[in-house]
């Protein structure tokens, strides 16, 4: 079974999950389907995506009890707000057919800095109403994760940042790891970026017998990270399950990290300049 890391509220997630990011809403409910059958316990999903219904029809069509499925959604931007929140938190869990909630997170720090105040208020008041078992948020830079704690003092369990190889966070990692924040990766294959090629990753890979992606998501594991990568493909969604038993040396693990290259390795919106993005 996929090993688990403990948040600060004494709750754990599946290490290692499916994200259905880019997955379409009427091949959602299939490909999920399968990532369950392949032994995935963890889905991350949201409002933004337009997929929670296909979601929510593998969860019912699976016999896998409830509890053991760890299920992530997010609020949207344009639902920021106390009242909006509420009725889009409603309108998630509907879709998905819950009644309780692993996790939601805020998906972007909101456009507008007091909005995203309000709406974690009201994330906290959800947790309180035992709705959402644990509250976190993404693609937050540490002025916003600052915000939120000078504000509220009710720090996100864990922020869900875009991280691979290329573009390695060092300094939000350092900064999580400072206040207890666990790291979860999106597009941690790098989305196309040139990792799964690169020939730092292609040596180690032929050295475990791996292939790349399995080495690149080895190396988001090794760091302590929570990793959700996303295919619509049976034979990669298996592959990426198993990259759970490469075992990188250390030393593997820095030549991979060195490979980072700042700002160059993004391949998402920056947070600075985009707080209005919907899509991931
Ligand atoms: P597909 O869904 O067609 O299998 P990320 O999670 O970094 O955003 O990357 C997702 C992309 O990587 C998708 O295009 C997905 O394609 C592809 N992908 C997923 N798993 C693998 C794999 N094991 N090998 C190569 N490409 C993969």
């Amino acid at each position: 079974s996929t090993p688990a890391i403990t948040f600060h509220d004494g709750r754990s997630i599946p290490q290692l999950g499916f994200g259905v990011w880019q997955v379409g809403p009427e091949e959602t409910a299939e490909v999920v389907g399968h990532a369950l059958e392949a032994g995935y316990r963890h889905i991350d999903t949201a409002r933004g995506y337009n997929n929670e219904k296909g979601v929510g029809a593998a969860l019912a069509a699976t016999d896998i009890p409830r509890d053991e499925i760890f299920v992530t959604s997010k609020v949207p931007n344009q639902d920021q707000g106390r009242e909006a929140t509420l009725a889009s938190f409603d309108a998630t869990m509907a879709d998905l057919g819950l009644e309780e909630l692993d996790l939601y997170l805020i998906h972007w720090p909101a456009p507008g800095v007091g909005l995203a105040v309000e709406t974690w208020r009201t994330l906290v008041e959800l947790q309180e109403q035992g709705r959402i078992r644990s509250i976190g948020v993404s693609n937050f830079r540490a002025e916003d994760l600052a915000l939120l704690e000078a504000e509220t003092g009710v720090l996100p369990v864990l922020n869900q940042i875009e991280l691979h190889p290329y573009f390695a966070q060092p300094e939000l990692r350092a900064l999580h790891a400072d206040k207890g924040i666990v790291t979860e990766s999106w597009s941690p294959l790098g989305q196309g970026g040139g990792e799964l090629t690169d020939p730092v990753v292609e040596d180690i890979a032929a050295a475990h017998g791996a292939t790349t992606a399995q080495v690149v998501l080895a190396w988001n594991l090794a760091l302590g990270n929570v990793v959700i990568p996303k295919s619509v493909t049976p034979e990669r969604i298996a592959q990426n399950l198993a990259s759970l038993e490469v075992e990188l040396t250390s030393e593997e693990v820095t030549a991979i990290t060195a490979l980072h290259r700042g700002e160059a390795g993004r391949q998402g919106p920056d947070p600075s300049v985009f707080g209005g993005h919907q899509g991931r």
